[in-house]
C-alpha cells in the first residue's frame, strides 16, 4: 500500500523524468497553457483523463464530477466551460462517461445515499424518460450501460445548448462537442456518434430550437 511519503517520492521521480526527456518542459508550462481540449468526465479514480488519451500536462483542460454531469445551473461546471471556450479557445469538448459508473447505478437504486441523491436527480429523471427503452434490456449491467450512454448524450446536449457554445458558433468558431463512453474493462473509449459542431447540428440532433 502506498503512503503519503511514497507519493512525494513518486512526484520527485516523475518531475525528474519529465525534465530528463525535455529540459524545457516545466518552463514552457509556466509561460502559458494552451490546451485544445476540454474534458468533462467522472470523478471515478479508474478514469484518469490525461492518461487515457495519452496527453501531457498543458494539453487537456479538465472538469470532473460524479457521473460526468453538465448541469445548466451548476456554477462550477459553467465557470470551467466559459473559461475553456472564451479564454482557452478549445477546439473540442469531450463529454466522457464510463460503463459501470457508480453514480449512474446509484441513481437507479431505491435506497438513500445522502447528498449525492440530489446531485444525481438528472439521471433519475433521464431513466424515467427512457424507461420503455431501458425495460427492453436485461436487468442489471445492460440497462446500466445504456443509461451511462444516455447520460453522456444528455450532457452533450446540455453543453451544445449552452449560451457560451451558441455564442462561439455564432462567431464562426471551430468547436465540436463529442460524447464518449469509456470501458474500465478494456481501457477503450467508444465514440457514441453524437458529435455536434454547430447550432444546426444541435437542433437536428436534439430538436430543441
Ligand atoms: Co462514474
Amino acid at each position: 500500500m502506498t503512503v503519503i511519503r511514497d507519493l512525494i517520492d513518486n512526484n520527485r521521480n516523475w518531475a525528474k523524468g519529465k525534465t530528463e526527456v525535455d529540459p524545457d518542459f516545466f518552463a514552457r508550462l509556466v509561460r502559458q497553457q494552451s490546451p485544445s481540449y476540454l474534458w468533462i468526465g467522472c470523478s471515478d479514480s479508474r478514469v484518469p483523463a490525461n492518461e487515457i488519451v495519452g496527453l501531457d500536462p498543458g494539453e487537456l483542460f479538465v472538469h470532473r464530477n460524479v457521473a460526468n454531469l453538465a448541469p445548466p445551473q451548476d456554477a462550477n461546471y459553467l465557470s470551467v466551460l466559459q473559461y475553456a471556450v472564451e479564454m482557452l479557445k478549445v477546439r473540442d469538448i469531450l463529454v466522457v462517461g464510463h460503463y459501470g459508473c457508480g453514480g449512474v447505478i446509484a441513481a437507479t437504486e431505491h435506497t438513500h445515499h445522502g447528498l449525492i441523491d440530489h446531485w444525481l436527480t438528472p439521471i433519475r429523471l433521464l431513466a424515467t424518460e427512457h424507461q420503455a427503452e431501458l425495460d427492453l434490456l436485461p436487468e442489471g449491467k445492460a440497462r446500466h450501460d445504456r443509461l451511462c450512454e444516455l447520460n453522456v448524450i444528455r450532457q452533450v446536449r446540455n453543453v451544445a445548448m449552452n449560451p457560451f457554445l451558441l455564442a462561439a458558433w455564432e462567431q464562426g468558431r471551430d468547436l465540436t462537442v463529442h460524447g464518449w463512453c469509456y470501458s474500465i474493462e478494456n481501457g477503450l473509449v467508444s465514440d457514441l456518434g453524437v458529435s455536434i459542431s454547430n447550432r444546426t447540428e444541435a437542433k437536428d440532433m436534439f430538436g430543441d430550437r
